[in-house]
């Protein structure tokens, strides 16, 4: 008996990951399904259930999240709403049909005390209510469906989104100076590379039994690891080598008294147990950003 064409179910098709993965080509012999709100509500286990309800193989990916950092120190029920329960009614939906399940999580897990780059094997202490959501969100789901990877990502940027990449852009096309942290350290990761290895491995990951060891948790963030400022750097130099006036980059420290969530000092996360499991290495955000200044300035 010929088994059913596999399908590649992303939920949350319309934020800046869950974009980047619809624009990709499918993995050949497969067919994708794009879920979204309206039409999926994770923090409705019967939503969620129906918009499975036909899937019978295939690989689920969760790219819907609360991602308002700051907003969710005062919206606390929302966050773990999506990023708790979001993440247990999928992986309880994607085990009911036996399907494995990729789910992203975040560096502010941490609570930036460490030296150098974090491992998997780092204790967790997260600063924010964000990050205790997203925290909740990996227990959960680990707990609903042993199929699972999850893929603790940092600092995420597009060429369509709002980030931090395009937010800097905007200033300094606007400001003679900008003053940014060089205080935090971590990964800047593209959208773009994450939804390329996300379709990479999903094909890895049909049909292997729930104790197989390549299901778990890894870090998966780009590389090198630098401060906000020297990102920002990094910037502003793309920004003059395209030709445009822009304003200078500055450094500056973290102001602790700052209204909303606190940020770990340090994030960085090696990605060396991803590599070493999937044979990928940790993309570099340094090929990504040129494509993404220009995008910043195309008024479409
Ligand atoms: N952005 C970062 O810097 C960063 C850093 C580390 C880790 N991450 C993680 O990376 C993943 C992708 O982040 P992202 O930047 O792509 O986030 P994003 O742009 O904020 O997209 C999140 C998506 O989730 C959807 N969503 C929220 N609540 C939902 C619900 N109840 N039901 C269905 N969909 C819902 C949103 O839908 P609407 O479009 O309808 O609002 C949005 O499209 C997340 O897990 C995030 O925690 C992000």
């Amino acid at each position: 008996m010929s088994h059913p064409v596999p399908t590649l179910v992303i939920i949350g098709a319309r934020g800046q990951l869950g974009r980047c993965l619809a624009a990709l080509p499918i993995p050949n012999g497969w067919e994708r399904k794009l879920l979204a709100r309206p039409e999926i509500d994770v923090t409705d286990q019967a939503s969620v259930d129906a918009a499975l309800e036909s899937v019978t193989r295939g690989v689920v990916v969760n790219a819907t999240a609360y991602t308002a950092v700051d907003k969710a120190e005062t919206d606390r029920e929302q966050a773990f709403a999506v990023n708790r329960d979001g993440a247990r009614h999928i992986a309880l939906a994607a085990a009911r049909h036996g399907l494995p399940i990729i789910h992203i999580s975040t560096d502010f897990v941490f609570d930036g005390r460490k030296g150098g780059a974090y491992a998997e094997s780092d204790p967790v202490a997260p600063l924010s209510v964000y990050g205790e959501s997203k925290l909740a969100g990996e227990e959960a789901l680990a707990g609903a469906n042993p199929r699972h990877v999850v893929l603790r990502t940092a600092w995420v940027f597009s060429r369509h989104a709002a980030c931090f990449p395009r937010a800097i852009y905007t200033a300094l096309r606007g400001k003679p100076e900008v003053a940014v942290p060089d205080d935090q350290i971590g990964c800047p990761t593209a959208a773009e590379h994450l939804a390329e290895i996300i379709t990479a491995i999903a094909p890895d990951l049909l049909d292997l039994a729930p104790d197989d060891p390549l299901f778990g948790l890894y870090h998966l963030a780009g590389q090198p690891a630098l401060s906000r400022y020297a990102f920002a750097q990094a910037i502003e130099a793309e920004m003059k080598k395209q030709g445009l006036d822009v304003g200078k980059v500055l450094p500056r420290k973290t102001d602790p008294e700052a209204p909303g969530a606190r940020r770990p000092a340090n994030s960085a996360l090696a990605s060396d147990h991803f590599t070493a499991a999937f044979r990928l290495d940790a993309p570099d955000w340094r090929t990504i950003l040129p494509a993404c200044v220009t995008a910043y300035g195309d008024p479409a």
